[in-house]
């Protein structure tokens, strides 16, 4: 059992909840914090994408410290997927999907994403991790933007305070659940039974690959599985899937 003693921070506009843990651990924190933002002015996203970050979203970034969990510590940005998962259907009784490797979708369209990232002491002591998760909650205010607006979604049409406040609770509460198991990888088996590219042609942008397959399966590492048309397998760590239609 890890023991969480959580130190909460709230701020009302950033640049990136990510950024201020990250500072924070700099200047000698390395106990467990959740940095909570009303809206983020820099916002980012895996692989250096910025992440709309208008008011109406939940934008939070955890440290925890990763050292010794007892599996490797690239599994809790898929344990952070069901967390955020499981919140969302909670919440609203909206089913929700996983896209392999980070992000929630309902109906087709992005919901939610994670962005981690690992620190480490002067000593070499680590890893820490720092989780970002940025759900659209609610409608955000002027739009999403042309980018994104018909890639992206979120989960009420109405901003309600006590909805967001109850969201928050519930999503840090999941979180350190799951994060008090992950040795057990308790989150596991939802996150292999959520994710909507099995069985589908996929075409994944990574270092390790660029071509078409088709998404076999997850590993219980949550690494992807998939087949090549001469029939042959690779098992990928990370990447950004495109689900071909
Ligand atoms: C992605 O979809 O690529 C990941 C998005 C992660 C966004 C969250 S919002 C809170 C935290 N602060 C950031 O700057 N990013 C993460």
């Amino acid at each position: 059992m890890i023991n969480n003693v959580i130190k909460t921070i709230k701020l009302s506009n950033v640049s990136s909840t990510n950024d201020y843990l990250k500072e924070l651990f700099r200047s000698g924190e390395t106990g467990t914090v959740v940095a909570i933002a009303e809206e983020q002015t820099g916002g980012r996203g895996t692989r250096n994408r910025s992440f709309v970050s208008k008011k109406g979203g939940v934008y939070l970034s955890i440290l925890v410290n990763a050292q010794n969990i007892g599996v490797d510590h690239t599994l809790i940005t898929p344990m952070t997927a069901v967390a955020v998962s499981d919140t969302i259907e909670k919440i609203s009784n909206i089913s929700t999907d996983i896209k392999w490797v980070n992000d929630i979708y309902i109906s087709g369209k992005k919901v939610s994403g994670i962005l981690c990232e690992s620190l480490f002491l002067n000593d070499g002591d680590g890893p820490f991790i720092i989780v970002g998760i940025g759900v659209n909650l609610f409608k955000p205010v002027g739009g999403f933007g042309e980018e994104i607006e018909n890639i992206a979604t979120y989960i009420f049409e109405e901003y309600n305070d006590s909805i967001k406040k109850e969201f928050i609770e519930l999503l840090i509460n999941n979180f350190f659940t799951y994060f008090n198991e992950i040795a057990n990888k308790s989150f596991l088996e939802k996150y292999k039974n959520k994710n909507l590219i099995l069985g589908k042609n996929i075409i994944i942008s990574s270092e390790e690959v660029n071509v078409e397959s088709k998404a076999i399966a997850i590993d219980d590492n949550c690494h992807l599985i998939v087949e090549f048309p001469n029939k042959t397998q690779k098992t990928i760590s990370s990447g950004d899937v495109f689900v071909k239609i």
